[in-house]
């Protein structure tokens, strides 16, 4: 599997090209086998009034493709003019696309493509570096990343869809014999580097690096699984409103919440919907398909609380015996199959306990891959943030509206993917692949 990070600074811009082209390439075969799966019907159909028509997706990738790669970067003359506002996220919510003019799922598919082959001619020629928007290729990065995001955003489409499983993939490997999965990390106070000015495919929000101060906390060792959620299910999690925030339990009474989305009480069992298939909902694996407002509940009821994102990032890269923060809690070294749940590779969060060699020198288990991670923290910018190349990549979302998610989930692309990556999204949100992780502070007694 392959990302693109500091490295690629000494490639000849020639190795640059053909790297940049693969990862064109291989994303684009993600989208189409997540639009190729089902038919023209399912694909031009909202399955959920939270999503957009799949049809929708495939041709807005293409479009912010034309506008920043076609017309930015390669400075040639507009393809689709016509359709820049029915593809802008801004112009339209989602459950008013289906209503729209849009292309169809053939004319989308060929719109895409002629973008595509433009794009390629356009990689071919312009000068990687000397402008900001293509320095090591940042612009075809950006656009990699954002294509990869709505393929996650498809997938979780899928989940949503309702009819016959249509995705398949094996089962994550299951953990090695008598792995500890319970049980909290230390992690001592002191600052350390969050953020990043050196990932050359960073996003605006990621940068730049800076020195964060982080008191002593206690971090879960694993995400918070099932079994775990069960109990507070259990115990009427649902039905006491000490253990919500007020406006967490406005949110529970008016949805009607008693348990994470896509879980249904069968007699004694809670089965789940995962992609087509009904199952009991397997014990050891991460929660997901919950709120931020669910997992804060949850953390109240287990006498904790949610990480910060700094602690979050600080449990993920710092490095104690270097006093350097990583690019991913293993080392720098891009994820491999053995570190990590990533890239939809298997449709589901592998047990907890699963990728020892992903641990983080603290031995802080599955950050990366898995379930997106609920964070206590609103979406800012971080000291020194410029925005980068537009304010409607990052800017506009800053503030008490968005919540911050990390780590990436099992339909993450490892492009989209790194210790630094913020994705952020409303608190009351639960179709995304998100689940948890707590955190404390430890007691004085703890400390000595
Ligand atoms: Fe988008």
């Amino acid at each position: 599997m392959s990302t693109l990070g500091p490295e690629i600074v000494d490639l000849s811009a020639e190795e640059l090209r053909e790297r940049v082209a693969v990862e064109l390439d291989r994303t684009r075969r993600r989208s189409a086998a997540l639009t190729d799966v089902v038919d023209d019907e399912e694909l031009v159909k909202q399955h959920s009034p939270l999503m957009s028509p799949l049809v929708w997706d495939l041709a807005h990738v293409g479009s912010q493709e034309e506008q920043w790669l076609v017309r930015d970067v390669g400075g040639r003359r507009a393809l689709r003019p016509d359709i820049d506002d029915l593809y802008d996220a801004f112009q339209h919510a989602r459950a008013e696309r289906p209503e729209l003019p849009l292309l169809g799922p053939e004319e989308s598919r060929q719109y895409v493509a002629t973008v595509r082959d433009k794009v390629h001619d356009v990689l071919d020629r312009v000068p990687l570096r000397g402008r900001r928007l293509v320095d090591n290729a940042f612009a075809f990065g950006m656009i990699v990343q954002h294509e990869q995001q709505h393929d996650e955003t498809m997938l979780a489409t899928h989940q949503l869809r309702r009819g016959d499983p249509v995705l398949h993939a094996p089962d994550p490997p299951a953990p090695p014999e008598g792995t500890e999965t319970s049980g909290e990390v230390l992690i001592p106070a002191g600052s350390f580097t969050m953020g990043t000015s050196e990932e050359p495919w960073a996003l605006d929000n990621e940068r730049p690096a800076h020195r964060v101060h982080v008191d002593d906390f206690l971090i879960d060792a694993h995400p918070v699984t099932n079994a775990d959620f069960f109990r507070f299910v259990d115990s009427g999690g649902y039905q006491q409103p000490r253990w919500w925030s007020e406006e967490g339990w406005r949110y529970l009474r008016h949805a009607g919440l008693e348990a994470p989305l896509f879980w249904r009480r069968s007699g004694d069992v809670w089965m789940r919907r995962r992609f087509g298939r009904v199952e009991p909902v397997p014990a050891r694996e991460p929660v997901m398909h919950v709120s931020f407002h669910e997992a804060l509940a949850y953390a109240n009821w287990a006498g904790k609380r949610l990480p910060t994102e700094a602690e979050w990032e600080k449990a993920a890269r710092f490095d104690p015996r270097s006093g350097r923060s990583r690019r991913y809690p293993w080392g720098d070294a891009a994820p491999e199959p053995h570190h990590a749940n990533l890239g939809q590779r298997h449709l589901r969060p592998a047990p907890v306990g699963s990728f020892p060699e992903g641990r983080s020198p603290a031995g802080v288990g599955q950050l990366i891959g898995d379930v997106w991670e609920w964070t206590a923290t609103d979406f800012a910018p971080y000291p020194g943030f410029e925005a980068f190349p537009y304010r409607e990549y990052s800017e506009v979302f800053f503030g008490p509206s968005y919540k911050v998610l990390r780590g990436g989930s099992f339909g993450t692309d490892p492009a989209a993917c790194r210790a630094t990556f913020r994705n952020w999204d409303f608190p009351v949100r639960r179709q995304i692949f998100a689940g948890f992780r707590c955190a404390r502070t430890p007691s004085r007694a703890e400390l000595d």
